[in-house]
Order: structure tokens, then sequence, then C-alpha cells
């Protein structure tokens, strides 16, 4: 008798480990496959000893640009303790593109409370596409700990009605809403 119940307990546990070790594999193979079908974006590198002197992060090509396509890109570098530029200008409602990179240390940025969030890794380019549902203003500040002025680094996100910001970008200059 008493053998019966015990082996009826070793069982019922056997079948609830084994539930455990399938919804185990279960989770490993769904976030594998998932993963998979939405790999990381590329690996982008850039000369961080060359930054501010050619090419892409030069100073002069940094803020906001209108494409001759329609397509608005935003470039920006993050450095102990600053973005540049210090207030950023986008539309809402249209795709934008931020392309950015840090100089020093690992940075970070996220936008209020919207999508628009990734790390900046000196030497490599963060890029990713977002859009903004609603014109006003957000503050930008630095996510990742980058030194003992972390907290006071950040960004203000000026986001301006489709309109307002096609007629502000016309002739395809950089724009910042820094007061100048
Ligand atoms: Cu830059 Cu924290």
């Amino acid at each position: 008798m008493a053998q019966t119940v015990a082996d009826a307990a070793e069982r019922r546990w056997a079948v609830v480990v084994g539930a455990i070790i399938v919804a185990l594999i279960a989770m490993m193979v769904v976030t594998g496959v998932h993963w998979s079908a939405m790999p990381p974006s590329r690996v982008e590198t850039v000369d961080v000893k060359r930054l501010h002197l050619e090419g892409e992060f030069v100073e002069s090509n940094l803020g906001t640009v209108l494409g001759d396509d329609g397509k608005v890109v935003v470039r920006l570098v993050a450095q102990q303790y600053s973005f540049e530029p210090q207030c950023i200008v986008v539309p809402a409602e249209m795709p934008v593109t931020f392309r950015a990179t840090a100089t020093d240390a690992i940075h970070g940025f996220v936008v209020g409370k919207t999508n628009a969030n990734t790390m900046l890794i000196p030497g490599f380019v963060a890029t990713f596409t977002t859009s903004f549902k609603t014109a006003g203003e957000q503050l930008m500040p630095c996510h990742e700990y980058c030194g003992t002025g972390h907290e006071a680094m950040w960004a203000r996100v000026q986001v301006l009605e489709p309109q307002e910001f096609l007629a502000k970008a016309k002739g395809g200059e950089r724009m910042s809403c820094v007061p100048r």
C-alpha cells in the first residue's frame, strides 16, 4: 500500500519535472527562431580618431537633414558629457533615421517615452528608424553610465508638426534647435 502511494507521488513529480523541461526547451526554440527571424542590424564601424576631421560625423554635418529623397536623417555624436547637437529637431508622423556614435566612452540615449533608444559605442555607428507620434518637446538623457558627469548628460528633442518641419527643412541644410 505504502509502496503504491510512493510510486504515484514519484510519477506525479516525473510529470511535473518533464513539463518544466519541455517548457524550457520550447522557450529556447521559440526565442532562437524569433531572433534569427529578426537579426540585429549589420555592424558599421567608424574611425574614432578621425571622426571630427572627415566623413559623416564632422561638426558641420551633424543635426537633422531632409534628403532629396524625402528621408529625414539625424546625425549626432555623444561625448563626455554632452550630445552634439544639444537640441534635435524632428518631424512628427514621418520616419526619422538616427545615425549616431560616441567619441570617448559608451553612452546611449532614449527620447522621452518613445522607442527611440540606443547604445552608442566608440568606433561603431548606431542607426535605427522610428517615427514620433505627437509634436512637442522631449528630453533625451544619456542612459549608459559614462562617468562622473553622466547624470548631467542630456539633450532636448523638438518634435515639430510635419508641415512646420518641412517648411523649415528647405535647402538640405543641417538643422538643430540649438539657440544661436
Ligand atoms: Cu553619457 Cu552617460
